[in-house]
């Protein structure tokens, strides 16, 4: 198995260099109490250095001298950090006011992009409601692609975050603030880019055995590619003559009861797994843990427990010859 790039994970997911505005907002909020936090844990520990040496026990003249109910001294000592708390209470309250914005609704020409994020163990699902006012309704996994600004227009891009079993957390640290997906509730996030790249994320809230490999990528590009992308993800799958004995033995299986593959009476609609209409044009596979080539697909169709233990995808016992068939038309969805 063969891990993405781990060093550039590490470096790229660093919450100190954010790229979008709420993230700018959290950098600035955990510097700041950092800042604070960090005098008075400075001066603390100076003073109780200081008396540890001045006043230790057998030093010549050290009984300091002994008083008791200064009331100068009481009320600075409570003052002081009532105020401090107060101050940190404001900006925190700020912070979450820029964060926490309630998604407007959406009209033409606004820019925005809507899309309703699912957790599911252990991958994500990404229902793309609107773009610019146009509704989109078309579903893909693991891999978001988002606009980024451009001089004219501002891309928001608001997140709608549920969950379809335990509780999971979208972080993408340089776009946004970690957020949970919790069962039975909606929770709400944006961002806005200005670089095209792509940003890495994690599940961040422990979800079962496989937490630690639900990760997240997000494709941020500019407008023209994005809709040169979105508008292939709305045609339905490609139709390759040379892999319809592919695709003819793909739909024999029970793959289609947990799949959806787009196509005009399709009987693959299932929705318990990520919707394979357009498979490869994602990089990944099995959220981000294998490199999406057809030998990959292929090892993953044969035995996805061996690349993710727990996950709920079985492996069929097809022959190999079918499996082949299977993986030849998957490679065909681009
Ligand atoms: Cu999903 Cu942790």
């Amino acid at each position: 198995m063969e891990l993405l790039l781990l060093a550039q994970v590490q470096d790229d997911m660093c919450m100190f260099r954010p790229a979008s505005p709420p993230a700018e907002s959290i950098r600035d909020l955990s510097i700041l109490v950092l800042a604070i936090t960090g005098l008075i844990f400075l001066i603390v520990e100076a003073v109780l250095v200081y008396c540890i040496i001045r006043f230790r026990r057998g030093a010549a003249g050290s009984e300091p001298p002994q008083f008791y109910g200064s009331k100068p001294i009481e009320i600075a000592w409570t003052a002081a950090p009532a105020l401090i708390v107060f101050l940190l209470v404001l900006v925190t309250a700020r912070t979450l006011w820029e964060v926490n914005v309630q998604p407007p609704e959406p009209r033409e020409g606004d820019g925005a992009l809507f899309v309703t994020v699912i957790g599911h163990q252990w991958w994500w699902e990404y229902q793309y409601e609107y773009y610019n006012g146009q509704k989109l309704g078309f579903a893909t996994s693991n891999e978001l692609h988002v606009p980024v600004d451009d001089a004219q227009l501002p891309r928001p891009v608001y997140l709608k975050l549920k969950s379809a079993d335990v509780c999971h957390s979208f972080w993408v640290p340089k776009l946004a603030g970690k957020t949970d997906l919790i069962p039975g509730r909606t929770n709400h996030i944006w961002f806005q880019s200005k670089e095209p790249g792509v940003y890495l994320g994690q599940c961040a809230e422990y979800c079962g055995t496989q937490h630690a490999k639900m990760l997240i990528r997000v494709v941020a590009e500019p407008n023209m590619d994005f809709e040169k992308w979105l508008a292939n993800e709305q045609r339905p799958a490609v139709e390759d003559p040379a892999a319809q004995k592919g695709k003819a033995a793909l739909l024999a299986q029970s793959c289609i009861n947990c799949h959806t593959i787009r196509f005009p009476d399709s009987p693959a609609k299932g929705t318990f797994g990520p919707d394979l209409t357009h498979l490869m044009s994602r990089t990944s596979l099995a959220s981000g843990i294998l490199r999406n080539t057809p030998q990959t697909l292929h090892d993953w169709v044969a035995d996805p427990q061996k690349h993710k233990p727990g996950c709920l995808m079985p492996a069929f016992s097809v022959n190999e010859h079918d499996r082949a068939l299977m993986v030849g038309y998957l490679s065909t969805l681009r």
